[in-house]
């Protein structure tokens, strides 16, 4: 059990390392927040420092949802505890105590949580959001069907309750961190990719 509660702070201690803010600063000097659409990703760090930086931010964004999940799989037997630790980085990338709670919208920390706990899910619904982002550009809106279908797909191919359970929750801390983008695509005034202008 103790080991469980390790696990959970330190993944959330993990996800709360938020790349962007970080790179930023490091190859411009700048907050992340206080520019484009100000949020604290992937998505922003390209638009506002280029490809290389927002590929980077995405890896390793990616990367610390896979690592979350695995300090749960090395620190405790219970299946839960993986579920959690991936749960608490996307909580710490969104609510990072290291940059007084605010950072991004877990998308990318999200895809690696996910793909490491239930692969085939992600790859499907992996695979339908990067189609809507070639077709539209919109990078908010393929984000959105991610989160929205993984729990579709979960409980397609799985029957797991925890899995079921973090992937809804996943979803609905989507859902919220991107009430702008639902506005602005509603609105049609979203950023698309690749246009410099931010929101
Ligand atoms: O995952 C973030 C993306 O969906 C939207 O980012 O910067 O356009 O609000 P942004």
């Amino acid at each position: 059990m103790l080991y469980g509660v390790i696990a959970v702070v330190l993944s959330y201690l993990l996800g709360s390392i938020s790349f962007s803010i970080v790179i930023a600063k490091w190859v411009k000097g700048i907050d992340i927040r206080q520019h484009g659409s100000g949020n604290a990703g992937a998505t922003n760090t390209l638009r506002v420092l280029g490809k290389g930086p927002g590929i980077l931010v995405f890896l390793l964004d990616i990367a610390k949802g896979i690592a979350a999940v695995w300090i749960g799989h090395c620190l405790s037997d219970n299946g839960w505890i993986p579920v959690l630790c991936g749960l608490a980085a996307i909580v710490g990338h969104n609510w990072p105590i290291w940059f007084r709670f605010k950072g991004g919208k877990g998308i990318a920390t999200t895809v690696g949580v996910i793909a490491t706990l239930a692969f085939v899910p992600a790859l499907c619904a992996g695979l339908i959001a990067i189609l809507t982002i070639v077709l539209t550009r919109y990078v908010s809106l393929g984000s959105l069907l991610f989160a929205a279908l993984t729990p579709l797909f979960i409980s397609i191919f799985y029957f797991s309750v925890p899995l079921l359970s973090a992937s809804l929750l996943i979803c609905l801390f989507a859902f919220v961190r991107h009430k702008t983008n639902i506005v602005k695509l509603l609105q049609g005034t979203e950023n698309k990719l690749g246009a410099k202008k931010g929101s």
